[in-house]
């Protein structure tokens, strides 16, 4: 229970013939300044049914309320002022933080149910962009906090392997490439390819159709053309996986686009047997004007699905293979209109699982304000982003700590977690500017920062050789804990509301403010007096260190414990 329920609940029993228990949780708020106590209560809204001024009702309500909870009960003017008693809430929590280590702050909400997250997701044969590393970073740490709430996240990386670009893709390559060049640099190799094809096709129109001929043949599972688009498919992928494997994420499924190619056909011979299909001007639509919305484009004219033909069954296939309890998807928000669209389709074809869908939107990334071109070598831009910010964690390790023995591992964790806590700790529909000092700073609000604070709790518990017991009561009363304890009070709570708004900067920003929390902490108390109130302390710097760690692994983080 956290302190605005106990409050409330203490409140409840005086008021309940005035007031529910929802409208006074709503009524409670959060003093800015700890001199104003831990909750505060308005007694605005009493003053009709009691026909006093709250003034006056302040401290009449104060004198009846039951405190044993409370270190005090302060009336200013209208307001309420409840002070905790931090003894008998820092003894329960730590307690329990000693007792269910990594393991506070979970829940059972998900019931083991499945929850697919779509993530990741770039285009094979061209660079990984920046909005495909924003949606596997988040997407990944999705998936930790639903699996700390019980749910079984199942990540699909729906690889864009499909579409009518790979019949211009083989005919560029059969016309103008090599082996050696799409083996040397793959990913380079193809978009010049690909933007050759697009040159050539100005003089040449008939290129046109041969694209559209061998695409045919793929569709059709001609071998040449199926053992090309492999062949591409898998050294694109090698280039992927340099990057993920920095990142360390890893996938549940790798089928994209190509995966449901012949899972359209039932697509189309359900929305002709629910009468959805229209035809315009050759092609195939669904009308959603009900919704507000466009017609979704099913079908061209040449016979070719498109991109949301493809979610529509990948949408069928995930519902029957996990059964899932919600099917999210990480993707960058220019494309809220294709994800309502597709869930409209749906919602007609009578599917009401559709509202288990959930669009995961995020903001772009800027460079110097402007929108990141697709240009050229993108690819060695991320792969470089993350050498550059290991670089430079190395740099700094070596100075702050020039005898660490796993000085490499160390400066990978932490240069690559400087980048994923950048793209993280802001609320994901935010646009940012990205510029590499920015995001391989060590001071501030960032990666780097929340595990040196970690390592910087461990070597204190190391030092004092300490080992929480369970059967031993830590009870902290003074002012300089309590900010931390409350911090650690709070953690269940973030962690649901981080879950239920898909939103991993809410951890984020716990881990900042636990680390700042802890560090004044640091600076004030001497941790290792010799007094009786020491285990207690140091009971508390070993919650910091189990919260940091929880917290950093739910970004995707590794916490080092000495760097
Ligand atoms: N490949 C797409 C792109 O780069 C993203 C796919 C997102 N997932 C999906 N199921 N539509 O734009």
């Amino acid at each position: 229970m956290n302190n605005k329920d106990v409050v409330a609940k203490a409140l409840y029993a005086v008021l309940k013939d005035d007031l529910s228990m929802e409208q006074i949780e709503k009524l409670l708020e959060n003093p800015k300044s700890a001199d104003h106590g831990d909750v505060a209560f308005p007694a605005f809204a009493l003053a009709k049914a009691y026909k006093k001024a709250p003034q006056q009702i302040a401290p009449e309500l104060a004198e009846k309320i039951d405190g044993a909870n409370f270190e005090k009960i302060e009336v200013v003017g209208p307001y309420l002022n409840f002070f905790m008693n931090k003894g008998a809430i820092s003894e329960k929590v730590l307690a329990t933080v000693v007792k269910e280590k990594e393991h506070y702050g979970d829940a059972n909400i998900g019931e083991n149910r499945n929850v697919p997250i779509d993530l990741s997701s770039p285009n094979i044969a061209k660079p990984i962009s920046m909005g495909h590393l924003r949606s596997t970073v988040i997407g990944n740490s999705i998936g930790f906090i639903m699996e700390k709430i019980g749910y079984n996240p199942i990540r699909i990386n729906h690889l864009g392997d499909w579409g009518t670009q790979f019949g211009k893709l083989i005919v560029a390559y059969k016309k103008w490439g090599s082996e050696e060049a799409v083996k040397e640099q793959p990913i380079n190799e193809l978009l010049r390819l690909y933007v050759q094809f697009h040159e050539e096709v100005e003089t040449q129109p008939e290129l046109d159709d041969e694209a559209r001929a061998w695409f045919k043949k793929l569709e059709d599972g001609d071998k040449e053309a199926v053992s090309l688009w492999q062949w591409f498919r898998d050294e694109s992928m090698k280039e992927f996986n340099k990057i993920y494997d920095m990142l360390e994420v890893k996938f549940d499924s790798l089928n994209g686009e190509a995966f449901y190619n012949d899972k359209m056909d039932e697509i189309i011979e359900l929305l002709e047997e629910k009468h959805l299909l229209k035809e315009d001007r050759g092609a195939e639509i669904v009308d959603l004007s009900a919704y507000d919305l466009n017609p979704a484009l099913i079908r061209k004219s040449d016979g070719a699905t498109l991109y949301i033909t493809r979610d529509l069954a990948a949408a069928l296939y995930r519902k029957r293979t996990y059964d899932f309890a919600q099917s999210i998807y990480v993707v960058g928000n220019e494309q809220s209109y294709h994800f309502k669209q597709l869930k409209a389709v749906l919602k007609e074809m009578g599917f009401d699982w559709s509202d288990d869908m959930h669009h995961i939107a995020f903001g772009l990334i800027t460079q110097g304000g402007k929108k990141l071109s697709t240009r050229k070598g993108k690819i060695v831009l991320l792969e470089e982003v993350l050498n550059q910010a290991i670089d430079s964690a190395k740099e700094q390790i070596s100075e702050k700590n020039p005898d660490l023995e796993n000085k490499d591992e160390v400066a990978k964790q932490v240069g690559v977690g400087a980048v994923i806590f950048h793209d993280l700790k802001n609320d994901r529909l935010n646009t940012f500017d990205f510029t590499l000092e920015e995001v391989v700073r060590f001071e501030g609000e960032t990666g780097p920062y929340v595990q040196y604070t970690h390592a910087r709790a461990m070597s204190i518990l190391e030092k004092a050789g300490f080992t929480p017991d369970e059967n031993a009561h830590y009870t902290l009363n003074d002012e300089a804990s309590w900010e931390v304890v409350k911090l650690i009070q709070q953690y269940p709570d973030t962690i649901l509301k981080a879950a239920s708004n898909y939103e991993p900067s809410v951890i984020a920003k716990h881990a900042i403010k636990l680390a700042q929390a802890f560090n004044k902490y640091y600076a004030n108390v001497k941790i290792l007096a010799d007094d009786n109130q020491k285990d207690a302390r140091l009971a508390l710097v070993y919650a910091v260190t189990v919260l940091l760690k929880e917290d950093l692994r739910l970004l995707g983080l590794h916490a080092p414990d000495k760097m």
